[in-house]
């Protein structure tokens, strides 16, 4: 598939919806504290998109199915939420959604620390990986490779001691959730296919504490680090201007 060039109306339709997202997202932030449980995280989502009038973009996405993704500790992505799963203080969870609105989707994630006892040593894996998707965006304009985005992220992952997964990817979005080009979290300058104004990426690196390996369990979808340790997720939509980006979910 071609990748897709939005003209400058199909744009602003993807900055209401990546306006409604993060809209959900800090209302489901609210939610986040020792003692609450996954679903009710995905409760607070799905009352949110319904009053704001937006269909959700997951539910149903190959069988999946809630409104978002929660991510607790070494679950990296597709956490299902689950009344079962409550936080704890010191956990850190991971909180994936997206919304189409007017037929255009929007996609952002968020990692937050759960209560008052995340060690430093955690609370910097987060710090590191906001910096690496912020670190990406910066490295977005009309001209730059899809190894230059990926080049900045990983260099500010690897630089804070921390590891990029391989398994997964950002993407373009529109009028689907997943549309071409695939974004990775790595690269080399100078590879891979150029930026064109126009454009509409999800950039969503995943880092580990530890190891970049994944495995998904046995629900098809949750995806874990396979040595345990710890993993953070974020992501903005993004758009490519003649200028450089534009954040749409922020
Ligand atoms: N942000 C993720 C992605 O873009 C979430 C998709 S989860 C799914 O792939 F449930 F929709 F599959
Ligand atoms: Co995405």
């Amino acid at each position: 598939m071609a990748i897709m060039i939005k003209t400058p109306q199909e744009i602003e339709k993807m900055r209401r919806s990546g306006q409604v997202v993060r809209e959900v997202l800090e209302h489901v932030r609210k939610f986040v504290k020792p003692g609450a449980s996954t679903q009710d995280l995905e409760d607070a989502a799905a009352e949110k998109m319904k009053e704001l009038g937006a269909k959700p973009a997951f539910k149903g996405y190959r069988g999946y199915p809630c409104v978002l993704c929660t991510s607790v500790n070494d679950e990296v992505v597709h956490g299902i939420p689950s009344t079962k799963r409550m936080l704890k203080d010191g956990d850190i969870v991971s909180i994936d959604t997206g919304v189409i609105i007017d037929g255009f989707y929007g996609d952002s994630a968020t990692t937050i620390a759960v209560g008052s006892k995340v060690p430093a040593k955690t609370r910097k894996l987060l710090e590191v990986t906001e910096a690496s998707l912020e670190s990406g965006i910066q490295a977005i304009r009309p001209g730059a490779t899809l190894g230059d985005v990926g080049a900045a992220v990983q260099e500010v992952v690897e630089a804070g001691g921390f590891s990029v997964v391989r398994d997964f990817v950002g993407h373009g979005i529109g009028t689907r959730l997943h549309e071409d080009p695939q974004v990775p979290n790595y690269g080399q300058r100078g590879q891979g296919q150029k930026l064109r104004e126009g454009m509409v990426i999800a950039i969503e690196p995943m880092v580990n504490a530890g190891r970049p390996d994944v495995q998904v369990l046995s629900d098809g979808w949750t995806a874990v680090t396979q040595d345990g340790s710890l993993s953070a997720h974020f992501e903005h939509t993004v758009a490519v201007t003649a200028e450089g980006a534009e954040i749409l979910t922020q």
